[in-house]
C-alpha cells in the first residue's frame, strides 16, 4: 500500500537534517546533505532499489525492469534547501518516487522499463550561486567552471566535493545516455495558490517559466560618515537602493514577469562607513523567453545608467540562464489520464518556479505534478501540505508509472 503517512513522516525525519537550529537549512555538500542524502540511500533499498551516492552528491536509485539493463523512466527531485527552507520542497518528490517504488516492490512487479529514482544533490543553487547541478550533472551538460565557484566562506566547490568523498573528475561518468532515459517525471509542491484557490489536490504543469540570473558589482569610495559631505560621496550601497526599484518597476511592467534582488551585500558595512562597494543579485522569470530578455537587457541598462549618474563602476555577470522549458504532450496526456482515473478533476498550469526538470529536458522530455500546498507559500517555514494531498499525489504518480507507455 501507498502510505501518505509514511511519506509524511520521512520529509519531517529528512527536516531534521538541518544546520539551522530550529529551522531547515540544508545546502549542497554539507554534513547534513550527506546525512540526508544517506537515509534517502537507505529508504531507496528498502524500496528494492540498487542505490549509490553519485559523483556529484545525488542520491540515485534503480529498480530494474522485466530485465536488467532497460531504459528507465527517471522521477526525482531536490534534497538541497533554500535558508529556513519548508519541508517538502523538493522532498516530497524523492519521498513520493521512493513510495511509488516500494509498492511496485511489494507487489513483485516488473515493469517494461526501469525506474530511476535521483535525489539532487543541488536544485536551489544556494550555496555556490548556480543551480540545478545535480541534475545538470546526470543530463551531461555539467560545466566544469562551475567547480572553481567559491561559497560564502570561501571554499572552492571542487574541495566541497573532495571533502564530501567525491572525486570531481568522476562527475562525467554519472551523465545518462538519451537512449537510457525513456522520460523524466517529477512530483513537487505547487509553490503557487491556483490548485488551492480552486480546490484542487493535483496539477499537471505545462510549462516551467525561464530565468535569468545576474549579479552586480558596483563600486564607489568608502569613506568616513561623519565627515565626507552628501555632495561628494560615490556611495555603493544608495546606488544599488536604486537598482532595486528599478527591478521592480521593470518588472512590474508586464503581468507576466517578475523581478526579485534576492540578495545585496554592502562593503565594508560598519554602521560609520560610507558603502564603497555592494554586490546584489537579480532574478527574472518569465513564461516567455523574449519577455524575458528583453527585462534583462533593461535592468542591465538601467543598472549602468544609475552608476553613471552616480560616479560609480558597474560590473555585470550572468550567472545562469534557461528558456522556457515545455512539458511533452504525450507524457502531460498521460498525466491527466492518471490524474481523472483517481478521480481528480484535470487542471494543467505552469510553473513559476525552477525544477530539476529543466536540466533534464536536454536529454529526455519531461513533465510535472503539482499538489496544492497551504496557502501557495514556499521558500518559507510555514510551507505545508495535508496528508490527504501527499495521498493524492503518490497515488495519481503511482498510476501514471503503472501505465507509462512510450507514446500517448
Ligand atoms: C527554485 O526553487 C527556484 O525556482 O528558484
Ligand atoms: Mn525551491
Ligand atoms: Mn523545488
Amino acid at each position: 500500500m501507498l502510505s501518505a503517512e509514511r511519506i509524511m513522516q520521512r520529509c519531517d525525519a529528512l527536516a531534521r537534517h538541518s544546520e539551522l537550529e530550529g529551522g531547515l537549512t540544508r545546502v549542497f555538500l554539507s554534513p547534513q546533505a550527506r546525512a540526508a542524502t544517506d537515509q534517502v540511500l537507505g529508504w531507496m533499498r528498502e524500496a528494492g532499489m540498487q542505490a549509490k551516492l553519485d559523483a556529484i552528491g545525488n542520491a540515485a536509485g534503480r529498480y530494474e525492469g522485466e530485465r536488467p539493463g532497460l531504459p528507465c523512466l527517471m522521477l526525482g527531485s531536490h534534497l538541497d534547501t533554500v535558508r529556513d527552507a519548508g519541508r517538502y520542497d523538493g522532498m516530497l518528490g524523492v519521498v513520493s518516487a521512493i513510495e511509488c517504488v516500494g509498492f511496485l516492490n511489494s507487489k513483485k512487479a516488473r515493469l517494461p522499463f526501469a525506474i530511476e529514482v535521483i535525489g539532487f544533490g543541488d536544485e536551489e543553487g544556494v550555496r555556490f550561486g548556480t543551480t540545478l547541478l545535480g541534475s545538470r550533472a546526470v543530463a551531461g551538460t555539467f560545466d566544469d567552471k562551475a567547480l572553481a565557484a567559491v561559497d560564502s566562506s570561501g571554499t572552492r566547490m571542487e574541495k566541497a566535493l573532495r571533502d564530501f568523498g567525491l572525486d570531481p573528475k568522476r562527475i562525467p561518468d554519472i551523465a545518462r545516455k538519451k537512449s537510457a532515459v525513456l522520460a523524466y517525471a517529477e512530483l513537487h509542491i505547487e509553490q503557487g495558490p491556483v490548485l488551492e484557490a480552486e480546490g484542487l489536490a493535483v496539477g499537471v504543469v505545462s510549462a516551467i517559466n525561464g530565468f535569468s540570473r545576474l549579479r552586480a558589482t558596483l563600486r564607489g569610495a568608502a569613506g568616513h560618515a561623519g565627515t565626507v559631505p552628501m555632495n561628494l560621496r560615490r556611495d555603493a550601497l544608495a546606488g544599488a537602493a536604486e537598482c532595486v526599484l528599478a527591478t521592480e518597476r521593470i518588472a512590474k511592467g508586464h503581468a507576466e514577469l517578475v523581478g526579485t534582488v534576492g540578495r545585496i551585500e554592502a562593503r565594508p558595512g560598519a554602521i560609520n562607513v560610507i558603502p564603497g562597494e555592494v554586490m546584489l543579485t537579480v532574478d527574472v522569470r518569465a513564461p516567455q523567453d523574449p519577455l524575458r530578455k528583453h527585462a534583462v537587457a533593461a535592468i542591465r541598462a538601467e543598472i549602468e545608467a544609475i552608476c553613471r549618474r552616480r560616479n560609480l563602476q558597474s560590473e555585470i555577470e550572468l550567472l545562469q540562464e534557461f528558456g522556457v522549458t515545455g512539458c511533452a504532450p504525450w507524457l502531460m496526456a498521460q498525466m491527466d489520464r492518471a490524474v481523472a482515473s483517481q478521480g481528480y478533476k484535470v487542471r494543467r498550469l505552469p510553473s513559476g518556479a525552477g525544477h530539476d526538470g529543466m536540466a533534464l529536458g536536454a536529454i529526455t522530455d519531461i513533465c510535472m505534478l503539482f499538489v496544492r500546498c497551504k496557502g501557495g507559500v514556499s521558500h518559507s517555514p510555514l510551507e505545508s501540505i495535508t496528508k490527504e494531498d501527499a495521498a493524492a499525489g503518490a497515488t495519481v504518480l503511482y498510476d501514471f508509472i503503472e501505465h507509462f507507455k512510450l507514446s500517448a
